[in-house]
């Protein structure tokens, strides 16, 4: 008996300071494909391509806000947002957050959200950012999967933290601890925090 060859994808992480109109399509579609599969990054209904145009055009204006884009064998499936503190923000200009992040569902499975996660961590450490911070839906359960296999750490829970579908549903917030390849450790920047 003769097996089929494994099919190799190919995996892409980009962060864009700008999305042709291919790309903007792909990445609207992949937005309400994981949408409808259940959400999870502030949406909870399907949108109309104009809006999620709207969307992503404006986030690539807003200066804190960095957009990165996932791509399975070429084609954008998934995004994720980094954003810093205003700047005005001093006390907290050592940490940002890491937002929005999904998978269209048919891309899944193939590693490309933690590649997705790694890169804005790697993105997040050239700036000299040493904690990244996220909160997901406590039924988010592949989410939590995915943040707690990365190392970051639980450290709150909000009862009423999202309205969905006619419901409150809880939240949880973590943190991970970032080192950076050069100068102190974060430890010895911030001092000792569970989790560096
Ligand atoms: C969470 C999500 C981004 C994972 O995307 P993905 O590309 O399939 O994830 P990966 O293939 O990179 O998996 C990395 C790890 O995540 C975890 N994970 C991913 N999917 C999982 C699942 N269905 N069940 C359990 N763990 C899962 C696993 O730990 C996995 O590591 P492993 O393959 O070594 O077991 C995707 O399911 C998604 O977009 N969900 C909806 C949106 C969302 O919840 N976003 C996060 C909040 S903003």
């Amino acid at each position: 008996m003769t097996s089929e060859p494994a099919v190799v994808h190919q995996l892409a992480v980009d962060r864009v300071a700008a999305l042709d109109p291919h790309d903007l399509a792909d990445l609207c579609e992949a937005t309400n494909a994981a949408i409808v599969e259940g959400g999870g990054f502030g949406w909870v209904d399907a949108q109309s391509r104009a809006s999620l145009e709207r969307h992503f055009r404006g986030v690539l204006l807003v200066p804190e806000r960095e957009l990165f884009i996932a791509r399975l064998d070429g084609e954008v499936v998934g995004s994720a947002q980094f954003v810093r503190p205003p700047r005005n923000n001093e006390a907290q200009g050592f940490s940002a957050n890491l937002t929005h992040a999904f998978i269209a569902p048919y891309a899944r499975g193939f590693g490309l959200a933690r590649l997705l996660v790694r890169r804005v961590e790697e993105h997040a450490a050239g700036l000299g950012i040493r904690v990244l911070n996220l909160d997901v839906r406590a039924a988010q359960t592949s989410a939590i999967a995915l943040f707690e296999g990365l190392g970051y750490v639980r450290w709150g829970e909000h009862p009423a933290y999202a309205r969905v579908g006619g419901e409150t549903v809880t939240g949880y917030y973590y943190y991970r601890v970032i080192e950076l390849s050069h100068g102190r450790s974060t430890a010895d920047a911030l001092g000792q925090i569970k989790g560096n």
